[in-house]
């Protein structure tokens, strides 16, 4: 048993596509352990993302993360950070392989729509940063 934190970046939910997003996960059978909306603060997308801050792209993707709500699910399921990230596809969606997420929608490198862990340590530090174990229905 994995938990992955997913989130549906502000393009995603501006662009109308949080049904979509959730359909996907629902019809992969994945289980969705905890939902919410969120409305990042510079502060919080910086903390998120401190991984990146030499990266030529923080600044840009971290005022794009709080350039509107997004939301933040936890998945949860055996290889579920593996299997979730296979759904999203590529970072850059020109390489996602087709019928992933971003391959049809994502519209820029950085404005990708969807966030998903990494590896089990990223995603225990992700999952804490925007829930407590409260809401985490398990
Ligand atoms: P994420 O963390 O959002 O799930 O995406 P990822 O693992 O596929 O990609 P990562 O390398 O962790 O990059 C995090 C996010 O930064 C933006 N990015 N922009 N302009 C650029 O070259 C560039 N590279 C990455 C994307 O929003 C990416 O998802
Ligand atoms: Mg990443």
């Amino acid at each position: 048993m994995e938990r992955t934190l997913s989130i549906i970046k502000p393009d995603g939910v501006g662009r109308g596509l949080v049904g979509e997003v959730v359909k996907r996960l629902e019809a992969s059978n994945f289980k969705i352990a905890a939902m919410k909306m969120i409305y990042m603060t510079k502060a919080q997308a910086q903390g998120f993302y401190a991984v990146h801050r030499e990266r030529p792209f923080f600044e840009s993707l971290t005022d794009f993360m709080c350039s509107g709500p997004a939301v933040v699910m936890v998945l949860e399921g055996e290889d579920i950070i593996a299997k979730y990230r296979e759904l999203m596809g590529a970072t850059n969606y020109k390489e996602a392989a087709p019928g992933t997420i971003r391959a049809d929608f994502a519209t820029d490198i950085e404005k990708n729509v969807v966030h998903g862990s990494d590896a089990p340590e990223t995603a225990a530090f992700e999952i804490g940063y925007f829930f407590n174990a409260f809401e985490i229905t398990g």
